[in-house]
């Protein structure tokens, strides 16, 4: 295979999310992102159709965008977030990218009472990762809601993160890390897949597959039943 020659905007560093000062451009970059960009794609790669369009919450930095559309020219990507310096990070990584099946991003909140109707696209598959847990739960249930709104039949719901099951927790970190965001915020925290997929059924999405991740994170698919 021959090999794909990079935009030269993409060949300048982005910054750290975690630090400030004088930077090239409003790029972000996040550590985990780095790290869990790759597994998360292999994930996705199994599960996604060659085309379809995707609607991804809560993009953050923008760099999950970028990988999956240089990986799968095939999608349709549309991004979105609720914070500002990530709508432009997102925007910065997309025409640093110079690839056109990623859109400028859109400015969402999932916790607003039907979101979805003030958006005009269709999705087919929606992508949330690392989102429900470092919010409050109004936020996972917005994300469920507006699925069960949006989606067509057989369309996905993704959730990418760590999770715990029947109020189990998959791992010593993760019970770790659990405590340590409900410290932060009493409404954070690591979400039961039971819960998760309750809220699910009542927006017409069952749990058809649980995909272990690295670092004990996981992908959870849902698929939207017929109407
Ligand atoms: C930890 S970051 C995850 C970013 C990216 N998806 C990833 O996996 O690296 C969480 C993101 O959720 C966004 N967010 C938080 N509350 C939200 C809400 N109510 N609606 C939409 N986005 C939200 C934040 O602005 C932030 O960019």
């Amino acid at each position: 295979m021959s090999e794909t020659k990079k935009p030269r905007a993409l060949e300048t560093k982005p910054r750290a999310l975690e630090t400030m000062g004088a930077h090239e451009d409003a790029r972000l970059s996040s550590p985990s992102n780095s790290r869990n960009k790759g597994p998360l794609l292999e994930a996705l790669s199994t599960v996604l159709p060659i085309s379809a369009n995707v609607l991804e919450i809560a993009s953050g930095t923008g760099e999950h965008a970028v990988h999956m559309c240089t990986a799968m020219p095939g999608l349709s990507w549309q991004p979105s977030d609720i914070a500002e310096d990530a709508l432009a990070s997102i925007e910065a990584w997309r025409l640093a990218a110079e690839l056109e099946n990623i859109a400028s991003p859109l400015n969402l909140d999932v916790t607003i009472d039907a979101w979805w109707d003030r958006i005009s696209i269709s999705p087919s598959v929606m992508l949330c990762s690392n989102m429900i847990h470092i919010s409050p739960w109004e936020a996972g249930l917005g994300v469920i809601k507006g699925a069960g709104a949006l989606l067509p039949a057989e369309g996905l719901l993704i959730f990418y993160g760590p999770f715990c099951k029947a109020g189990v927790h998959t791992a010593p970190s993760n019970e770790e890390f659990d405590r340590s965001l409900k410290s932060r915020d009493p409404d954070w925290g690591v979400r039961d897949i039971e819960h998760i997929s309750e809220e699910a059924q009542l927006s017409g999405l069952s749990l058809e597959n649980e995909i272990p991740m690295p670092v004990n994170n996981q992908v959870l698919i849902y698929r939207k039943g017929a109407r």
